[in-house]
């Protein structure tokens, strides 16, 4: 049986200090899910610049276990779209996620399987539930990493699937210096 265990934020990296486990999410896992795709071939020819990294804690994948991950948003934009998380629907479907901003600013842009969308800006403290059935990603709108706590059942699993094609109905982009939401031009319903 797993014990109680205490982990902490570094509020000044947004890190979190005592991870198990370390996810680099690097321009080249992110193929195909900018919609300016000329600029990220040029910018990933040039590097293979770091967008997000994910630190978390270890508990096993099983009903009524709670993962929970600190996220952090490296600043960039490909084009004017800014870095961003991959997405996901849950693969169970009906669990819920709770995101609470650590540092920096960010958003994070929602849809449901009806095509719908929400969009909701996330500071340091905005506490952000991501109800069921609604895929989710998280974007980093500001100039200093974007820092997350996102806590989910263990076992939800995470569906990549259309996202990673198609994407979201609105890109969140730059706008004079400003976050915008704009048409997807890829998707479709
Ligand atoms: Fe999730």
């Amino acid at each position: 049986m797993l014990e109680p265990f205490v982990s902490s934020i570094d509020f000044s990296s947004g890190k979190l200090r005592d991870y198990d486990n370390k996810l680099d999410r690097k321009l080249s896992s992110m193929l195909g899910m900018f919609a300016d795709k000329d600029i990220f071939d040029q910018m990933l020819a040039k590097e293979d610049s770091m967008v997000y990294e994910v630190f978390e804690k270890e508990v096993p994948e099983q009903s009524g276990q709670l993962a929970h991950a600190v996220t952090v948003i490296h600043p960039g934009k490909v084009g004017n779209e800014y870095f961003m998380t991959k997405g996901h629907f849950h693969v169970k479907e009906n669990n819920a996620e709770i995101y609470l901003g650590i540092k920096g600013n960010g958003g994070i842009i929602m849809q449901n399987k009806e095509g719908q969308s929400s969009y909701y800006p996330i500071e340091p403290g905005t506490v952000a539930y991501v109800a069921p059935y609604w895929a989710h990603r998280t974007v980093n709108t500001g100039n200093v990493a974007f820092s997350f706590l996102a806590i989910y059942p263990a076992d939800a699993g995470h569906d990549y699937g259309s996202i990673e094609q198609i994407g979201f109905p609105k890109l969140v982009v730059e706008q004079n210096s400003h976050p915008e939401l704009v048409d997807n031009p890829k998707f479709t319903r």
